[in-house]
């Protein structure tokens, strides 16, 4: 079951921002949509500043980080959008999805006040399956995010087919999300990056404690660079976000 914001938000906005080289992609997504609502908007990273957007957030503790000159916000949740049909060019919602209640229902809401595309980024399961973070670290992020992300195609099927464009995490990610240190893997070991990765609150507290010590022991004897250290020369990688694009109608 998902924490809510409001007790695992409070200091998104100390590590999370949008990547300058992922929103270019979500802008790309977004094509010559006038008007867009942001939905699960939290402290509006991504929120397209070209376009009228309107951004929809439940938590409290999110919209007080929003900044000031952000996208007007409504406090509402995917599942009940008040809106009318059709109200925007686009609906957007990024790395939100897995955390709704009910995701049929809220998917079935950005598309009904999207007039003609729906925008959704997130996380497949399978392709993010090899990272070594959850594969060899913290596996009981893996069983949890099973029961939170549905497999990407069924995704794809319930908007009525969606094109797939893989999202790959640069080196140098300025959003702190659960892949963005792949290759700083020092930074897991700093609760407060933890801290604004929602998965790390969501498994027991003994996993964690396990897999940062066994990641500590395997930094501080280069096991983890004898293993993995080739990445700390990559300029990206594909850790499995994708952008899903569908079109309305
Ligand atoms: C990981 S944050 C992403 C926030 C923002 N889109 C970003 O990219 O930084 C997930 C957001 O989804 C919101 N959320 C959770 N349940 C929701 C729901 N049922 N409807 C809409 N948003 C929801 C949370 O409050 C949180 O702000």
């Amino acid at each position: 079951m998902n924490k809510s914001y409001d007790t695992i938000g409070r200091r998104y906005s100390l590590n999370r921002r949008a990547d300058p080289r992922i929103a270019r992609q979500i802008v790309e997504a977004l094509g010559n949509a006038a008007t867009a609502v942001n939905v699960g908007a939290g402290t509006g990273s991504y929120e397209p500043r070209h376009l009228a957007v309107m951004a929809v957030e439940p938590s409290i503790e999110m919209i007080r980080q929003r900044p000031p000159d952000a996208s007007p916000v409504v406090r509402a949740i995917a599942e009940h959008l008040p809106f009318a049909d059709g109200a925007f060019d686009a609906s957007l919602a990024v790395l939100t999805i897995h955390h709704w209640k009910d995701q049929a229902r809220g998917l079935a809401e950005i598309r009904r006040v999207a007039r003609r595309r729906v925008v959704i980024l997130t996380w497949d399961l399978a392709a993010g399956a090899t990272f070594w973070l959850t594969a060899h670290y913290f596996p009981e992020i893996t069983v949890f995010d099973s029961t939170r992300f549905a497999p990407i195609e069924e995704l794809a099927d319930s908007l009525g087919g969606a094109k797939m464009i893989p999202v790959p995490v640069p080196r140098d990610c300025q959003d702190g999300f659960l892949a963005a240190f792949w290759a700083r893997p020092e930074e897991y070991l700093d609760a407060g990056r933890r801290a604004s990765m929602s998965c790390f609150a969501q498994i027991p507290h003994e996993a964690i404690e396990d897999g940062l010590a066994r990641l500590t022991r395997d930094l501080a004897d280069g096991a983890w660079d004898r293993r993995f250290g080739e990445l700390r020369s990559r300029d990206s990688l594909d850790a499995g976000y994708r952008i899903l694009i569908a079109e309305a109608g």
